[in-house]
């Protein structure tokens, strides 16, 4: 059946709405979910103000968990009921890539960009205009019909609000500690960026047993929220200015390990010179379109320095959700202490203004 849902949106650039959108019944191989918690990432307020271009009017919202309402024809895997978590990747199993155990590099994701997998809107405004839905999910909803590959089922005892970080901020931060970069115990390790992806590096960092862990960010109180995650030392930095060299001397020569997760090309360049001979700098922030990153060539070469990206942590969700989840349950990995607000979907424009200030580790909205 169709749904009426309240829902964000982004209609023009550097603006939310707040309205009543229609979610059409899932067609073949798709499910509707009933929204339990949705974050609010900073990818969702860069598709918002153009660093990541998504065509507008667009449903935000990736990150996210809930209960499936509907499934359609065709689809075995689930059932009303079921507690899932999304993924924002949408992943055919079949490519080389899927079938090499890499589905975030999956050849056809492209077609579950902004719509699900069959290529058509559904979901709809309060006169019938067809809207998108970010990266393949449009979570900030009471409701959202996707293709069934962007959902993982998980234990129903998980909240909600912890299932829902898992879809982004964690396994994104987690997953580049632990897949992309794959640290070495007794690693000296360096974040840029404290927010929900950084914070969930540090606890990656902390678990996979680095020896130092630099927390490095702009504000005063993300870095004490750093400590919190098993930071060892933090630097506070002003907008712009060369961390390198402190970096360097706090880490005796610089770190074996640093990951970016700011979204800049400035930054990236920094990470990749702080680090010592024979290290790793990951980029994880999704920098503006304009922005680049350059290195010195021959420190390719006679440092055998490495700097790589990370896309969603490396990970392939039905092992790496399962696998946090896990973690958290075991008590190592801190999600209740991720999350500093809570909204409502009305109030979600605020959580935006309050992501952009930096007030919170993550805010998620909470649906009734
Ligand atoms: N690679 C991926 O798959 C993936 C997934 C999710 C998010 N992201 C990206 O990761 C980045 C971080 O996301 P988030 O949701 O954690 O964002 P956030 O806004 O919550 O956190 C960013 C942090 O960086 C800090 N910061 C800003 N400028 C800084 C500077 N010059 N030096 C040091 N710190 C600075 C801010 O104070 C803030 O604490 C974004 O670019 C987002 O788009 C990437
Ligand atoms: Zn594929
Ligand atoms: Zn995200």
């Amino acid at each position: 059946m169709s749904r009426k849902a309240r829902a964000v949106l982004c209609r023009e650039l550097n603006r939310f709405v707040v309205e009543t959108i229609t979610v059409d019944p899932p067609k073949r191989g798709e499910v509707t979910v009933k929204m339990g918690a949705c974050g609010v990432c900073h990818s969702d307020l860069s598709a918002a103000n153009g660093t990541i271009a998504l065509p507008l009017p667009l449903v935000l919202g990736h990150e996210a968990a809930g209960v499936v309402a509907e499934v359609g024809e065709g689809v075995t895997g689930f059932a009303k009921g079921d507690h899932v978590v999304f993924s924002f990747i949408y992943m055919c199993g079949k490519c080389r890539f899927c079938v090499a155990g890499r589905p975030v590099l999956c050849l056809e994701q492209g077609k579950a960009l902004t719509t699900p997998l069959e290529g058509t809107p559904r979901v709809h405004d309060a006169a019938g205009k067809p809207l998108n839905i970010f990266s393949g999910c449009g979570t900030m909803a009471e409701y959202a019909t996707v293709s069934a590959e962007n959902l993982i089922r998980i234990d129903p005892k998980i909240p909600m609000e912890c299932g829902a970080l898992v879809g982004c901020a964690v396994t994104t931060g987690v997953g580049a500690v632990f897949n992309t970069a794959k640290i070495e115990p007794g690693s000296s390790v360096a974040v840029f960026g404290c927010g929900g992806v950084g914070l969930s590096a540090i606890q990656g960092a902390r678990i996979a047993g680095a020896r130092q862990i630099v927390a490095i960010d702009t504000l005063e109180a993300k870095l004490k929220m750093a400590t919190g995650m098993g930071a060892t030392d933090v630097l506070a930095v002003q907008q712009g200015e060369d961390i390198v060299k402190p970096l360097k001397k706090m880490t005796g020569g610089g770190p074996d390990y640093a990951f970016e997760c700011v979204g800049s090309g400035e930054l990236a360049g920094a990470a990749y010179r702080a680090i010592r001979r024979g290290g790793t700098a990951v980029v994880v922030g999704v920098a503006k379109p304009s922005d680049n990153t350059s290195v010195r060539s021959m420190t390719l070469v006679f440092e055998e320095k490495t700097l790589t990206g990370s896309y969603f942590g490396s990970c392939v969700p039905s092992i790496d959700f399962p696998r946090m989840l896990s973690l958290y349950q075991g008590g190592s990995l801190k999600l209740d202490e991720l999350i500093t607000r809570r909204y409502s979907i009305d109030e979600a424009p605020q959580a935006f203004a309050d992501l952009q200030s930096g007030k919170n580790a993550r805010g998620v909205i909470i649906f009734p």
